[in-house]
């Protein structure tokens, strides 16, 4: 099971162990974490889950809809992701993810 350190804008670290089968914004929503509002429930079609990944295994790729979602945020880098994109297995790595000022 892989651990999840969720850094906030402010420095605010929070870890939890990531369950397989929840996405990473689930997993959020789960602990409380601030900084992920998921206003679509997990169907990318909001991106007020946008986070930056900055350390983990392989990751699934983006998927068209994903892409378009990302293309919106002013805040993008190369490691931006959907977190309700990123499905948690127990043969991932443990991750780290960065959440961004605000949601958009
Ligand atoms: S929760 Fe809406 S795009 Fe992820």
């Amino acid at each position: 099971m892989p651990v999840i350190t969720f850094i906030e804008f402010d420095g605010t670290e929070h870890q939890v162990d990531g369950e397989s089968g929840m996405t990473v914004m689930e997993t959020a929503m789960k602990h409380n974490i601030p900084g992920i509002d998921a206003d679509c429930g997990g169907s990318a079609v909001c991106g007020t889950c946008h986070c930056f990944v900055e350390a983990a295994g392989d990751l699934p790729a983006v998927e068209p809809q994903e892409e378009s979602m990302l293309g919106l945020r002013p805040d993008r880098e190369s490691n931006s992701r959907l977190s309700c994109q990123l499905q948690i297995s127990d043969q991932m790595n443990d991750m780290t993810i960065r959440l961004p000022e605000f949601q958009m």
